[in-house]
């Protein structure tokens, strides 16, 4: 599985990107005003400067709900880098979007999808990747990992080339399963990547071990 990181803040894509531990970038228009309200950078400085420090793809979001909106912004995205693949959401003119796009070689993800049947839909329109978002399923006290159980079931039963990237991850659990369900992609935020990395008794491992070293050398 591939691990992406969910966040356009360019100090903690680096910080993973130096670990070896990032395949790719998702933002959003959420989590792009995050990185404009603390650095002061326009849309396109941070896109740009996430591509200068980034080989996989980084998923940008359109804006526009219209496709001929949605066809104009994301040109003037896959221009910035050739590493950019365009976030549609997913609505009929999305679909439409994303079925344009692949026949001129532009990369999509869809985004904001909830079920099995909307991640279907995006498959046959020929998107590259669909986010199906399991913690806002999570936060309506449903279980929204099992979306991803059934995705890869049917993508399977179908053959369907479409990865799925298992998007709104709040917790290592959802990686857990995740890896043990084969998905393709989770994109994770950065809080979750350093709760993957710890373990406490890693560091009361080290803490052991140094105090021997310490008696070791004396
Ligand atoms: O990858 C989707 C993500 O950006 C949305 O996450 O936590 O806002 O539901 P969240």
């Amino acid at each position: 599985m591939k691990f992406f990181i969910d966040s356009a803040n360019l100090d903690e894509i680096k910080d993973l990107v130096k670990k070896g531990i990032v395949d790719g970038v998702t933002t959003n228009p959420s989590l792009i005003l995050k990185e404009k309200e603390r650095t002061g950078k326009s849309f396109e400085e941070i896109v740009s400067l996430i591509a200068s420090v980034v080989e996989g793809p980084i998923s940008v979001e359109v804006n526009s709900l219209e496709y001929e909106g949605m066809i104009e912004e994301a040109k003037n995205l896959a221009s910035i880098s050739k590493n950019i693949v365009v976030k549609i959401p997913m609505t009929e003119n999305g679909l439409k979007a994303v079925k344009t796009l692949k026949n001129i070689g532009i990369k999509t993800n869809v985004t904001l999808v909830f079920t099995p049947v909307q991640a279907v839909l995006a498959a046959k329109s020929g998107a590259t990747y669909v986010s199906p978002f399991i913690g806002r399923i999570d936060d309506i006290s449903d279980e929204g990992i099992k979306i991803i159980e059934k995705i890869m079931k049917i993508f399977k039963n179908y053959n369907f080339e479409t990865k799925v990237i298992v998007a709104s991850v709040r917790n290592p659990i959802h990686i857990l399963n995740a890896l043990e369900m084969g998905a393709d992609i989770a994109t994770i935020p950065y809080k979750v990547f350093t709760q993957l990395i710890k373990h406490p008794l890693t560091d009361l491992g080290i803490k052991r071990f140094l105090e021997d070293y310490e008696k070791s050398k004396n």
